[in-house]
């Protein structure tokens, strides 16, 4: 069994487990349905632009309900006096303002948001001084090792996210130049344990209740953030936190448990944003839940192009579930 460390319980936490954002994915409807399953686990929105908030407080990725709580809502942005505007409309929603210093994708980077905040240590420590003197949440902060293998600065940067105030970081522990290749090194994370006093979440390849063990025993994190092994069982999360808190390991869901959380998953999104964009929306998620059906790549060749309803029902009832 795994004790929680003092340094999460005194943010609040109740467990060792957190739900990483991701843009598209875990929206208020995702998230609802890891609550479900489980009430301590942290849960994270997507990355909200601090400079689209600035224009657009109606967007749908600031949704939120009564049962999120604890949640992360997570801002992106290089300006700090932008990002205080958008940590300040969202704190009351919030545990945690989480700000996203890890992002790799060019159209982030190349405006200075994200893991390019990684080059500019001054700029991102002024942005956490900023939003933390601003807010009455905690800020915890997103990272990668470095932008490059050679220029990789996780320690000085945590060091520095510290001492302007951040009260938890988590580190995927790959470069920006990595992207996703390769495998997350989370014995780096080791090295960083032994050089600040925050708690860190390791984050990186977690997609199983041994990764998430082994990822603990390695790094020596106070916990861990799962993002994309979420996609393939809403319940990992859930079943983390159990065997961490009391050493019994749930079952995977079987095939045809998979197919009901499916259904459950489109029809909330349906209900959500209305039947034709939920629809769509939703392609992205059939080929995680089906990749373990016998004939994955044509259902899913037929899942995300159908936009009738009941087809869809249709072909998922035709799925054998053994
Ligand atoms: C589709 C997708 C969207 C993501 N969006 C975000 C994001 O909005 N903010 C962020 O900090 N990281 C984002 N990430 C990175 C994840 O939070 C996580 O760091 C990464 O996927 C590695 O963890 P994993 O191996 O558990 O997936 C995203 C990842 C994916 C796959």
């Amino acid at each position: 069994m795994y004790q929680i460390s003092p340094k999460l319980s005194k943010l609040g936490l109740k467990s060792q487990v957190s739900s990483a954002p991701m843009a598209g994915i875990t929206d208020l409807v995702l998230r609802q349905i890891i609550r479900s399953y489980n009430s301590d686990v942290l849960l994270t929105s997507e990355m909200i632009s601090s400079e689209a908030l600035k224009i657009n407080k109606n967007c749908n990725v600031i949704d939120t309900d009564d049962l999120q709580s604890p949640v992360a809502f997570q801002i992106s942005g290089h300006k700090p006096d932008v990002m205080t505007i958008a940590a300040k409309y969202l704190e009351d929603r919030a545990d945690f303002i989480d700000i996203n210093m890890g992002c790799p994708v060019n159209k982030v980077v190349c405006g200075g948001d994200g893991s390019a905040l990684m080059k500019t240590p001054e700029l991102a420590y002024n942005i956490v001084k900023e939003v933390k003197k601003n807010i009455s949440k905690p800020v915890s902060v997103k990272i990668r090792l470095g932008y490059t293998f050679d220029t990789m600065n996780y320690i000085e940067f945590s060091q520095l996210m510290q001492e302007a105030g951040a009260s938890l970081i988590t580190i995927h522990a790959r470069t920006r130049k990595q992207m996703y290749s390769g495998s997350a090194d989370w014995g780096k994370i080791a090295d960083l344990m032994k050089e600040i006093d925050i708690p860190v979440f390791a984050n990186g390849d977690i997609n199983s209740i041994d990764s998430a063990t082994e990822c603990l025993e390695i790094s020596k994190a106070d916990g861990i953030a799962i993002g994309r092994g979420v996609l393939s069982d809403l319940s990992l999360p859930h079943r983390i936190d159990t065997f961490l808190k009391t050493g019994k390991k749930l079952p995977e869901p079987t095939l045809a448990q998979k197919i009901e959380c499916l259904k459950k998953h489109l029809n909330n999104e349906i209900t959500y944003r209305g039947e034709n964009v939920g629809i769509k929306f939703f392609r992205k998620f059939y080929p995680y839940y089906i990749s373990k059906t016998r004939n994955a790549s044509a259902l899913r060749g037929l899942l995300v192009i159908e936009e009738n309803y009941n087809r869809i029902m249709e072909i998922l009832g035709e799925i054998n579930c053994g």
